[in-house]
């Protein structure tokens, strides 16, 4: 049974979120509606979910001495990943000597931190349909493992990076040298390490967001939202929509994997399964155990987002993933290097039909910095899409 305190009390149920960019700023939200006392921590201040929370607190969080610190000072009740790059042993450490809970297990943070430990874990351990793959730690490792079998065109990417950083598509013999280069600037931590993937000619990708929740007999239940296309430019996502119309022989292989995925991570919470779809072949690209940023796009098109859903399930309350109305979002960029820039045409923006805007509140934006997000509905999936995609293209971000 869940009892819930009132926060800044002694009864205060307290939760810790690592990372707190636009993602978990939505699940601090919906923590606070809840009257859980909230931590966002993060690398830098005044970042997204520290604007929302009851405490702030700026550290680096792939350093395991600060993390053990500021969790033993803490003493949060669960703590929630929002980023891969956090220093997720000593989580296992803290979480096996009782310390702490980590959502959805110290385990799942550790395993999907880097590409290899989900990508094994999948393909190898739980035997489920993948692209071909090799990891490699030089340019000579990649070059012999396209020769032997991977072949061409292929996919480079870091072992350590998101967002499409360091990734990129190979054509030809001519394209290794510069793909290589290109993941070694990318990669999160230069240990220079990648995989390589053999191309999937998909028709379509989806994010299967998946619930594991406990129901009313005290057993973890897995629930499934409608499945969201996505289009990415990069390997970075810029439109998603909310219901992705497929075969249901395919959106069956769909659940079957994000359950075998899921139910190996445990915990609870919410998880986005990336899923590559042809015909009725699906793929398991890759597992984020927390809410995924395509998911935003449950913000207009869900009765309870991918956020609220994360932070019911996560405090052991009953979860609802249906649909209120299918729409669409569309990415933001800054389109900028600067501090503190402005946002014109924000009333344009808000006189499409049927939309929402979030803007996310980034101290800083980059050119390609994902600054805020336009949302449509409509019973229309296609034009919630163009109307998701007009209202963001009348955002204009500028130096202030
Ligand atoms: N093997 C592949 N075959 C075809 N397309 C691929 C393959 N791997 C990746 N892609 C494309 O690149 C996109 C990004 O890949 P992936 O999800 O592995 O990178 P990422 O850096 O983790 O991105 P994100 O953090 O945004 O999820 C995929 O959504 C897909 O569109
Ligand atoms: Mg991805």
């Amino acid at each position: 049974m869940t009892t819930l305190g009132t926060p800044l009390s002694p009864s205060a149920t307290k939760v810790m979120l690592l990372g707190s960019g636009e993602l978990g700023k939505e699940v601090l939200i919906a923590l606070q509606r809840l009257g859980v006392e909230t931590i966002a921590v993060d690398r830098y201040e005044h970042a997204p979910g520290q604007q929302v929370a009851h405490h702030a607190r700026t550290i680096t969080m792939s350093d395991p001495a600060q993390l053990k610190a500021l969790i033993e000072a803490e003493r949060p009740h669960l703590v929630v990943p929002e980023i891969e790059a956090i220093a997720t042993p000593m989580l296992e450490e803290l979480e096996a000597a009782g310390i702490v809970r980590v959502i959805p297990t110290a385990r799942a943070a550790r395993l999907t931190m880097d590409r290899e430990g989900i990508r094994r874990l999948a393909a190898e351990t739980l035997k489920l349909p993948t692209s071909p793959y090799v990891f490699c730690d030089s340019l000579a490792e990649l070059q012999a493992a396209i020769d032997k079998g991977i072949g061409y065109p292929c996919i480079v990417k870091p072992v350590m990076s998101s967002s499409g950083k360091g990734q990129s598509k190979i054509d030809g013999p001519a394209d290794v040298k510069t793909a290589w280069d290109y993941a070694m600037a990318g990669g999160r931590v230069s240990h220079g390490r990648v995989i390589v993937e053999g191309f999937i000619d998909f028709d379509y990708e989806i994010t299967q967001l998946t619930v594991r929740a406990v129901g009313a007999n005290g057993q973890i239940e897995t629930h499934f939202c409608e499945p969201i296309g996505h289009v990415q430019v990069s390997g970075d996502y810029v439109e998603s929509w909310q219901p992705h119309r497929m075969p249901m022989a395919a959106l069956q292989r769909s659940r079957e994997i994000a359950k075998a995925v899921t139910d190996n991570l445990g915990g609870q919470g919410l998880f986005g399964v990336e899923l590559f779809v042809k015909g009725d072949e699906v793929w398991f690209s890759e597992v984020s155990p927390r809410p995924h940023d395509t998911g935003m796009v449950t913000m207009i098109t869900q009765w309870q987002n991918e956020f609220e859903l994360h932070a019911r399930a996560i405090l052991g309350l009953p979860v609802n993933t249906a649909l209120k109305s299918p729409g669409a979002s569309a990415v933001i960029y800054g389109g900028v290097d600067a501090h503190g820039i402005v946002f014109d045409g924000v009333e344009d923006a808000l006189r499409v039909p049927n939309t929402e805007l979030r803007l996310f509140g980034k101290p800083e934006s980059f050119v390609k910095r994902r600054m805020g997000v336009a949302l449509a509905f409509d019973a229309d999936v296609e034009l919630a899409r163009t109307h998701a995609k007009a209202a963001a293209a009348k955002v204009k971000p500028r130096v202030a």
